[in-house]
């Protein structure tokens, strides 16, 4: 139901967001820091960049003697992907809940999906796409909206259920509609074992401090309940 919406809501947006990326506070010091540490040494890996958005992660990636393959349903996102990333890389127009077409098995060793896993509903395809691709011992990176942290933000009812939600986003230009699914905790962490991956660290992160100076008033909220959280996965 929500993935049109979605693809609609991201091409829109895509333009802002790729002015805006290098420097806005929940993605540059809140999320980047904290999933790029969890990803560790890239050197020489070739990673998967699962709904890669206006292909930011590609440029630190490629700045870090990485290879990179971007995937995104929205073709605006892709085309700044492409801008960003010249030369470099192959970016792709796909929906990550379809087979990974375009991926050879057991080609990459790291497959990271940063904050985009709250617009699917069934993980399932998904999950085994990304075991499909990566290498024997590979890795999945994964950050995703803390389920304890949507819970209270859309005011649900019942934690159990895995409910489309919708909020409006102020912080990229014109406000814009954005559509997603909040889930438990339990159906972050089981889909990805019940698809072969073994979780091997999981982080509520905290934001860096230049977060502080952009917007006091989140740094202090993120220093005391995550909005986020990161999960490192092996094959
Ligand atoms: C919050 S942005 C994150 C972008 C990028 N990963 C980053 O962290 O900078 C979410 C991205 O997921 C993409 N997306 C949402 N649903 C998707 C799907 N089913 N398949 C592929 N991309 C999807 C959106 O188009 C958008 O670019």
């Amino acid at each position: 139901m929500n993935t049109t919406k979605i693809k609609t809501a991201y091409n829109k947006l895509a333009k802002d967001y790729n002015r805006l990326i290098d420097h806005k506070p929940h993605n540059a010091y809140y999320d980047r820091p904290n999933t790029l540490k969890l990803i560790g040494d890239v050197t020489n890996k070739h990673i998967l960049d699962a709904a890669c958005g206006p292909g930011k992660y590609a440029e630190i990636l490629f700045s870090k003697k990485a290879t990179v393959v971007g995937l995104d349903i929205s073709k605006e996102m892709i085309k700044y992907a492409k801008e960003r990333n010249e030369n470099r890389g192959d970016f792709y127009i796909h929906d990550i809940q379809e087979p990974l077409s375009m991926c050879k098995s057991e080609t990459f060793d790291i497959v990271l999906c940063a904050l985009a896993m709250h617009y699917i509903k069934d993980w399932k395809i998904t999950l085994q796409e990304f075991y499909r691709v990566l290498k024997p011992n590979g890795e999945l990176i994964i950050s995703i909206e803390h389920p304890f942290f949507e819970y209270q933000y859309y005011n649900s009812e019942i934690y159990f259920n895995i409910e489309p939600v919708q909020c409006t986003w102020t912080g990229f230009g014109t406000p814009i509609e954005i559509y997603s699914y909040r889930r438990s905790l339990q159906d972050c962490i089981n889909p990805l074992i019940e698809n072969g991956f073994s979780i091997s660290k999981l982080i509520e992160p905290k934001p860096v401090k230049e977060f502080k100076n952009l917007d006091p008033k989140h740094y202090e909220e993120l220093n005391q309940f995550p909005a986020f959280m990161c999960i490192k996965a092996k094959k």
